[in-house]
């Protein structure tokens, strides 16, 4: 897909992963790409937020994963990407640009002005070419991956929006 196109342009459904096959789909897509590669088991790939979050995955026409992301809210107005990760051979072709333009847009429409996140040093380029500014070094993740927290204002929402899901 050229970036800028949309879901249908690829084949690429957007969902909120809800059914068992679909989270299963979800977590083991995070868990291989965010948690495998440092050695970390199944089950590392979720914290406790999991309940009360809203997980975004993009999937091809078969139904599998291949990019997933959440968002989570820290106060009121303020939200939280965690866990955005795409499948390698989807990389560089605007699926990370569409999930999380997709998180900002459920964010704003829950109430959201800011979002905050903290990426991984080598998706630092990629936050700032969706608007993103590093603010500060993070937290170091298994020993050896550095973090930069970054932010973006969120454009308030039209009083004629409507949410889109
Ligand atoms: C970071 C990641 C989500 C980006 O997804 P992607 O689908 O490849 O990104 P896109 O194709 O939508 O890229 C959007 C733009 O960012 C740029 N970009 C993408 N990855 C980049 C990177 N690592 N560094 C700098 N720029 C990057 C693209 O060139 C594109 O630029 P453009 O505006 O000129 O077109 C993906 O590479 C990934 O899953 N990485 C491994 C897991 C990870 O690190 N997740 C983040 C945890 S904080």
């Amino acid at each position: 897909m050229s970036t800028g196109a949309g879901p249908a342009a690829t084949g690429l459904r957007m969902i909120e992963p809800s059914d068992p096959v679909q989270l299963e789909r979800y977590y083991e897509l995070r868990w291989r790409l965010l948690r495998a590669p440092w050695g970390q088991p199944r089950g590392s790939e979720r914290d406790e937020l999991e309940e009360r979050a809203v997980h975004l995955m993009a999937c091809n026409p078969e139904g599998e994963a291949v990019a997933v992301g959440r968002l989570h809210f820290n106060t009121v107005t303020q939200a939280q990407v965690r866990y955005m990760a795409v499948e390698p051979s989807w990389r560089g072709r605007g699926v990370g640009r569409l999930l999380l333009r997709a998180l900002e847009e459920n964010a704003r429409h829950r109430g959201a002005d800011q979002m905050v996140l903290d990426a991984r040093e080598a998706a630092v380029g990629f936050y700032e070419h969706c608007g993103y500014r590093a603010i500060r070094p993070a937290h170091t993740l298994f020993g050896t991956i550095r973090h930069w927290q970054m932010e973006k204002a969120l454009q308030s929402c039209a009083p004629t929006d409507s949410v889109r899901s």
